[in-house]
């Protein structure tokens, strides 16, 4: 079997964390090849050489590996604000990619690249990695089955204490996963999004937003995010007509609570990045052997998910609810 290599393009807090996670998949299983690391603040990328050691091409600039032919993918761990420009120099040479959340800041670019992904007939894949949550699945699956009856609301809980952040704002850095958690269970998206913010400690940038998310058929979801609480909470709650069901998405542990009392259901933990990228790595595989399969973290839930950012950011500017057109493309013939 070819192995899939892979180059992980930004070296910080959790490119960090996806180098040692490629690392440990190669060794355990020999079908991924860490290709090279690439990091562009040069006292990292030292770090990373006497962290990582040899065996590992290591750059400075993703331009130097865009067009090398042994490198099959690239998981892009950079800041936000450079995902599009790096994501769509790599899909323009034919690699697959998958960019960690959000896709992109702006709705038209997180449609480019799904678009640019098409035209070259890459994967791309975002890093949504609740998908890959055992314990989120459970939950999906709790619903699917009326285990809690119809979902009347859902409330999502982002919270954590962060130093004050001047180059981020809370709802495009914590918002992507309860969006794409909330998505995944349901399985519905939102089509009006109301949005309050607030920065404390910064004034320019938001630490707090509380965003109201309305589907059709009256389905609520409500986000709380947070870098202003102590309490570090990744917390899904749904009240349906027939129970409520509560995830700590962290712990992956799942509650039921009916009339006749709360119990916990058995949720065997996953490891989430792990699963992340051995599925990036999984669809290549089937693109280059042309054998069906599905994305499960296909860019368009990206696309999707950024344009409910945006949504959010607007409504808390305009202070008004905003209605949510979702582009509507054609399907992707599964392959
Ligand atoms: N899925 C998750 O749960 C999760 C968790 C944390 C972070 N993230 C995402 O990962 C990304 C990185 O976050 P972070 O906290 O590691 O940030 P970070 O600032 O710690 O790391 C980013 C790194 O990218 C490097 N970099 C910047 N521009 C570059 C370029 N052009 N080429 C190569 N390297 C470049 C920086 O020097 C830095 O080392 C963000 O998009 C963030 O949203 C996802």
């Amino acid at each position: 079997m070819n192995r899939v290599r892979i180059a992980v393009i930004g070296c910080g807090y959790w490119g960090r964390k996806v180098v040692r996670e490629t690392l440990e998949i190669s060794r355990a299983t020999g079908q991924i090849e860490l290709h090279s690391v690439v990091e562009s603040f040069p006292r990292s990328l030292a770090q990373c050489q006497t962290e990582f050691g040899p065996g590992i091409d290591y750059h400075s600039d993703y331009h130097d590996i865009a067009s090398d032919p042994s490198v099959s993918g690239v998981h892009i761990c950079t800041p936000n604000g450079t995902h599009f420009d790096i994501a769509s120099r790599f899909l323009r040479q034919g690699k697959h990619v998958l960019v960690e959340k959000p896709l992109t800041l702006k709705t038209e670019e997180a449609y480019e690249l799904v678009r640019l992904a098409r035209e070259n007939d890459c994967v791309l894949c975002v890093g949504h990695i609740h998908r890959f949550n055992n314990g989120v699945s459970e939950l999906r699956r709790v619903l699917a089955e009326g285990q809690i009856g119809d979902p009347h609301y859902v409330e999502l809980r982002w919270t954590a204490l962060m130093n004050p952040q001047l180059q981020r704002e809370v709802i495009t850095d914590l918002a992507p996963h309860p969006f794409d958690i909330c998505n995944y269970v349901v399985n519905a998206w939102p089509d009006k999004v109301s949005c309050k913010g607030r920065g404390y400690r910064t004034k320019l940038n938001e630490e707090v937003a509380f965003i109201t998310a309305e589907h059709k058929g009256g389905l609520l979801a409500h986000i709380e995010l947070s870098w202003l609480d102590p309490n570090k909470r990744r917390e899904v709650t749904i009240v349906g007509s027939d129970g409520v069901a509560h995830l700590d998405c962290s712990g992956q542990k799942l509650f039921l609570e009916k009339n006749s009392g709360k119990r916990e259901l058995p949720v065997s933990p996953s490891n989430t990045l792990a699963s992340e990228i051995i599925h990036f790595t999984d669809c290549i595989r089937s693109k280059q052997d042309s054998t069906p399969f599905s994305n499960h973290s296909d860019g368009i839930l990206g696309a999707r998910v950024v344009s409910l950012l945006e949504a959010s950011r607007e409504s808390m500017y305009q202070e008004r609810t905003i209605q949510v057109q979702l582009p509507i493309l054609p399907e992707i013939p599964v392959r």
